[in-house]
């Protein structure tokens, strides 16, 4: 499966099929969709919902997948209490916890521990690209509510949506903040992952493209969801240990505060949206249920558990053969055979690096400078200098240094191109990036609107002054899909809601 979260189709705008067409919109039959739920991957639907304006039939296959997933956690444990009204003060009971744990950690480091977290900093590197998908729709869950902005009683849940799309700004939405974030480690674009790890974001997505039919889950959801936990504020702190931006999880720790952030109002939200008619506690069992969601798919510790450099390195070396193959003369042997020969087959990866490990082409555990290998990946006049993303650099750095790129002065790939070649494969990543997703980096909220040059954003100022009020609500709300809040429609669409009368 190749997906290309950073890709960006042509214009994703048109108008809800109802404003569109007077004929409803027909959705796949139930039992056909039953069947194939529990056995699709999770990526292509995943792909319909983050990155497009889904179907109804796409949206009627999500809704479909969340009933599974509900299924399969219906005997799971939950963590919420009993009586809601007791909410505020499990939150307040969770938020200690979370604090006296960090403490203790805080205090086996200042003692001398290692890292709990990341070896060095291609394992983290590599776990913010793992959890991409996930971080790539934060918030999405609560998208459906926004087409019922006028509804009181879900005014907080609204409000945290806002929240989680920078209230239209681009550098405090939380996915674009996450995109850069990739980009400026060279780990996009996002297109080799496993399919389980697209599973927790489908979750998210699918709740946000079916909120009529799931709003006691979906609250139940936000509930689980923005309560602190532990791993943000390790993860945030060993991030910066390693010398990488922790901005994008720190933020998270301040905005999900118990006090008046998305904690606080995630319990007022769930007692607001509540009924008041006796239901025979039926919400109140929904909300649980949807609080479990937020346990399916790989957890940050499944993640981060789940690297081994040495597999890493293969994955890397053998994703570069099928476009190194026939680049190399006759010339470059290695145990008697060609380069050319050892990279025909990704399959022969693993013998090739033990035969350029017994060539004396690569010293392990030594400073990497000190193997040939690394020298044709890295310097001013390396042979090979920019075929290797600055991830997939630090990966084989920290492969060839071994323990020592534990404790050592971490190497960083783009710091440590240095002088010209730093800047030249800057220029290059930019000119990349700039082509690959020019309206992203058109979307700052200083820019004037028209001076964006956006697709999407030309359609909806051509077309939105000639709608009627409800039209342009309904014009506001698709801007606001998780396929395109962070772009510049989506941050102006975003900032337009926020002011609307
Ligand atoms: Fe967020
Ligand atoms: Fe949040």
């Amino acid at each position: 499966m190749h997906l290309t979260l950073l890709e960006c189709p042509a214009s994703r705008f048109a108008l809800p099929p109802h404003l569109l067409s007077d004929s409803p919109a027909t959705a796949a039959p139930v039992a056909a969709q039953e069947t194939s739920a529990a056995t699709a991957l999770h990526a292509p639907l995943y792909d319909r919902l983050a990155n497009h304006l889904p179907s109804m039939e796409e949206r009627a296959q999500a809704a479909t997948f969340l009933r599974t997933v509900l299924d399969e956690v219906a005997h799971d444990a939950d963590e919420l209490p009993e009586d809601p009204q007791q909410l505020t003060a499990w939150m307040e009971a969770n938020i200690a916890n979370v604090h006296a744990q960090y403490q203790s950690y805080l205090e086996s480091r200042k003692a001398g521990a290692p890292r709990r977290y990341f070896l060095n900093r291609a394992h983290a590197l590599y776990f913010l690209r793992q959890v991409a998908p996930t971080k790539l729709v934060d918030g999405s869950w609560l998208y459906g509510l926004c087409a019922h902005g006028s509804n009181a009683r879900l005014s907080d849940l609204i409000t945290t949506y806002v929240e989680e799309l920078g209230d239209g700004q681009a550098d405090k939405n939380h996915v674009k903040l996450y995109r850069t974030l990739l980009a400026r480690h060279g780990l996009d674009p996002v297109d080799d992952l496993e399919d389980p790890l697209y599973r927790q974001g489908l979750v998210q997505l699918a709740l946000g493209w079916n909120a009529e039919e799931f709003l006691p889950e979906v609250v139940g959801f936000n509930l689980g969801y923005e309560q602190l936990p532990l791993h943000l504020l390790i993860t945030a702190y060993e991030l910066n240990e390693l010398g990488i931006d922790p901005y994008y999880f720190t933020l998270h720790v301040t905005v999900d505060n118990a006090d008046t952030g998305h904690a606080k109002r995630a319990c007022v939200a769930a007692l607001e949206a509540a009924p008041r008619i006796d239901d025979g506690g039926e919400y109140w069992r929904r909300v649980r249920a949807g609080a479990k969601l937020g346990n399916t798919g790989l957890s940050t510790l499944d993640v981060i558990h789940g690297f081994d450099i040495d597999s890493e390195v293969i994955t890397i070396l053998a994703r570069k053969a099928s476009s190194g193959h026939g680049a190399h003369s006759d010339f470059c042997k290695v145990a008697g055979r060609s380069v050319n020969d050892w990279l025909a087959n990704a399959d022969d990866v693993p013998a090739f690096l033990a035969a350029l490990e017994q060539g004396g082409w690569i010293k392990r555990n030594q400073p990497a400078q000190d193997s040939r290998f690394w020298r044709l990946l890295q310097g001013d006049r390396a042979e090979m200098f920019g075929v290797f993303s600055p991830y997939e650099l630090q990966v084989i750095h920290d492969w060839i240094r071994g323990p020592a790129s534990v404790d050592g002065a971490p190497f960083d790939a783009g710091a440590a191109l240095g002088g010209t070649a730093r800047q030249m494969s800057f220029r290059v990543a930019q000119r990349l990036q700039a082509a690959r997703r020019p309206r992203a980096d058109a979307g700052s909220a200083a820019v004037p609107s028209s001076a964006a040059l956006d697709t999407d954003l030309e359609i909806f100022e051509q077309r939105y002054p000639t709608l009627s009020a409800t039209e342009q609500q309904a014009m506001l709300v698709q801007a606001m899909a998780p396929a395109l809040h962070w772009t510049p429609v989506g941050l102006l669409a975003t900032r337009m809601f926020l002011n609307r009368g």
